[in-house]
């Protein structure tokens, strides 16, 4: 469910017609609704109640400054991967104490950075990371907590760019080591274990794979107790899916995941993490583009739109499906056509959409991209030298820019030319 609904036949955000914000700051942008951000993270808090847990928002998905600013005075936490993605939940006002530092590849720098600012944990993915941690926790003379991230070996069952839980993966210490590498942890100096870290890939639309991983922990964390360790934190990733495709799917409900979690790790006495990112953001945001062109082609019709493979790269990069739909609300019953649906870059991969139905849209008509909030933004690039497009915040009737669209003259300036060319 999002806030993102037809009024007098113009899709609003919340109380905001897009036409609106497009005649405000022009097309393409990104539209963020704070109704739909703090329903979806109240959807976890419900689903948690009754035991100890604390929320870290994946900020990957969307990491505006006012989105994260909104998400830590609902007491969200943070899934941080790098130095920059820290700084800004630091500079948003989120404690360190709610922040947790996932990665495969933290740098010395990132952990010192991370340790002198304040972090609830890291968590670890091999032995020479463990390694190197201690080495900057001693140095810095302060102890890191930390959970080992185990690789589980389950089959997420999504898109293989996104599994990350699988052997062969390059995420976490085998389970099957997981006795050695924690028995390694606790002999470093500068090293306090806390507990047991998990995720095993993103846009999950089964529970089973879950299960199977949580019933693991679950197994590990008395296996490491008997061990002599002290295992009072799971983090068990994110991943929950959304239905990107609302005609035809209807993944899992926080309220089941979050029972879930209960039944496999509830009677362990853990504080219980979870990292999700897109069941948050993702349909919280909009995409909004202009049609530029209707071309007639030989066999395809192509829409030919203001926003491209740079502003939101999941159609290219996954062959993501993402629903389109027109601003102005068709008549019921309106007829449709089939369009390609492509951007302006100079490569065939620069398209959104094939043979999709849409009803009757012209030159200079509003389209909307539902479901991208999450990892759309965030993975944007100036590919063609098409500035980074704005992102805008709705709350009610209000709205505002919350990052602006750079100017060429900006953007060019990025750039520095040796006096010696
Ligand atoms: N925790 C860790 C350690 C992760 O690697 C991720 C996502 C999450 C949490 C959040 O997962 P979520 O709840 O958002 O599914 N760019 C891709 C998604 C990449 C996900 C990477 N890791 C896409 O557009 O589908």
């Amino acid at each position: 469910m999002d806030h993102f609904l037809y009024r007098n036949g113009i899709l609003h955000a919340e109380d905001v017609p897009l036409s609106d914000i497009a005649a405000s700051v022009g097309t393409p942008f990104y539209v963020y609704s704070t109704a739909t951000l703090e329903r979806h993270f109240k959807l976890f808090e419900e689903a948690l109640d009754g035991i100890d847990h604390t929320i870290c928002f994946a900020m990957k998905s969307l990491s505006n400054q006012a989105v994260l600013t909104f998400l830590g005075k609902l007491g969200a936490g943070m899934d941080v991967v790098s130095g920059g993605e820290y700084a800004r939940a630091i500079a948003a006002g989120v404690p360190g104490e709610r922040i947790v530092f996932s990665g495969v590849g933290k740098t010395r720098q990132e952990m010192a950075t991370a340790l002198k600012g304040g972090i609830r944990q890291f968590n670890i993915e091999s032995e020479p990371e463990m390694e190197a941690l201690s080495e900057v926790a001693t140095s810095l003379g302060v102890e890191a907590p930390v959970t080992v991230r185990v690789n589980p070996d389950v089959d997420a069952k999504t898109h293989e760019k996104i599994s990350t839980g699988k052997k062969g993966d390059k995420f976490g210490i085998p389970i099957s080591r997981a006795s050695e590498a924690y028995a390694r942890a606790a002999a470093l100096p500068g090293i306090k274990v806390v507990g047991i870290d998990v995720h095993i890939g993103s846009q999950l639309t089964q529970l089973e794979p879950f299960e199977a991983a949580y019933l693991k922990v679950a197994d590990l964390t008395h296996q490491l107790r008997s061990e002599g360790h002290e295992i009072s934190r799971l983090d068990l990733g994110g991943g929950l899916g959304i239905p990107y495709e609302r005609s035809n799917s209807a993944p899992p409900l926080p309220i089941e995941y979050g029972a879930l979690i209960k039944r496999c790790v509830g009677d362990l006495g853990c504080e219980v993490e979870i990292e999700p990112g897109r069941l948050i953001s993702g349909n919280a945001g909009l995409l909004v583009s202009s049609v530029i062109y209707v071309k007639d082609g030989d066999g395809t019709d192509f829409l030919i739109i203001d926003a491209a493979m740079n502003d939101l790269a999941r159609p290219a990069m996954y062959g993501a499906h993402h629903d389109i739909v027109p601003v102005v609300e068709p008549a019921p019953g309106a007829e449709q056509r089939a369009f390609d649906i492509v951007g302006p870059i100079c490569e065939s991969g620069d398209t959104f959409a094939k043979a999709r139905n849409m009803p009757a849209v012209g030159a200079g008509d509003l389209i909307a991209f539902r479901s991208a909030g999450a990892y759309g933004a965030v993975m944007a690039s100036e590919y063609n030298s098409r500035p980074l497009i704005p992102e805008v915040l709705v709350k009610g009737d209000q709205f505002d820019v919350i990052r602006a669209r750079p100017t060429f003259d900006e953007m060019i300036a990025r750039d520095k030319v040796p006096e010696w060319i």
